[in-house]
């Protein structure tokens, strides 16, 4: 073969298979389910949210202790309880000291490192039926709360994103990095 046919074919043969791969891409595509729709850049950012523990990503907003009673009580104590302990579904308040003891106690107060995710986890997920319903002055007001319940600040301190991220948390120091 002389060269020039030499080069010929291996162009047939690249042509050949990049034919073949859009066929192939073709016949993946006909047989997508196309389900579902893109996304709007807004719809992203209204689920593309999170808090860090460090505070990076905590809205402009705040809120205190009275305000944070009052929405708990129309919001949250049918399933957490008056003070949001003794409920049906689980406390928030309580439990200090009993962390490494036989019968550790979770809730927020003796357990959770960072205030920071209180935030997160109550914008995200509460009230469990209605999630992403309050707005974020509300969620610094009941953040507030439950800090306060768990004697973690004063009744006149006032959670916005500069003073949350400073709150520190009775159980920070007892997490270790598993994995070194
Ligand atoms: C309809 C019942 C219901 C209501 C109302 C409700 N919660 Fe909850 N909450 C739950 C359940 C159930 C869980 C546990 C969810 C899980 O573990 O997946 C939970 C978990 C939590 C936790 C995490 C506790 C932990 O230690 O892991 C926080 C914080 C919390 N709720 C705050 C609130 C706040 C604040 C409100 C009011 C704005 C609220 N909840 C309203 C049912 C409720």
């Amino acid at each position: 073969m002389s060269i020039y046919n030499f080069k010929l074919s291996l162009l047939c043969l690249f042509l050949c298979c990049y034919q073949y791969s859009l066929a192939a891409d073709d016949v993946f595509v006909d047989k997508a389910p196309m389900l579902g729709r893109s996304m709007s850049i807004i719809a992203v950012q209204e689920v593309d949210f999170v808090v860090l523990p460090n505070g990076d990503g905590l809205p402009e907003g705040s809120g205190g202790v009275d305000a944070g009673k009052r929405l708990f009580n129309i919001h949250c104590l049918a399933c957490h309880g008056e003070k949001a302990q003794g409920g049906i579904n689980g406390d928030l308040v309580g439990g200090h000291g009993t962390i490494n003891g036989l019968s550790p106690k979770k809730t927020v107060g003796s357990y959770w490192p960072y205030a920071t995710i209180l935030f997160d986890y109550i914008r995200r997920a509460m009230p469990y039926q209605t999630p992403g319903s309050l707005k974020n002055n509300e969620v610094y007001a009941l953040s507030a709360y439950i800090l306060f319940l768990n004697n973690i600040i004063e009744e006149q301190d006032i959670m916005n994103a500069k003073t949350l991220v400073k709150v520190k948390m009775p159980n920070r120091d007892n997490f270790v990095w598993a994995y070194k």
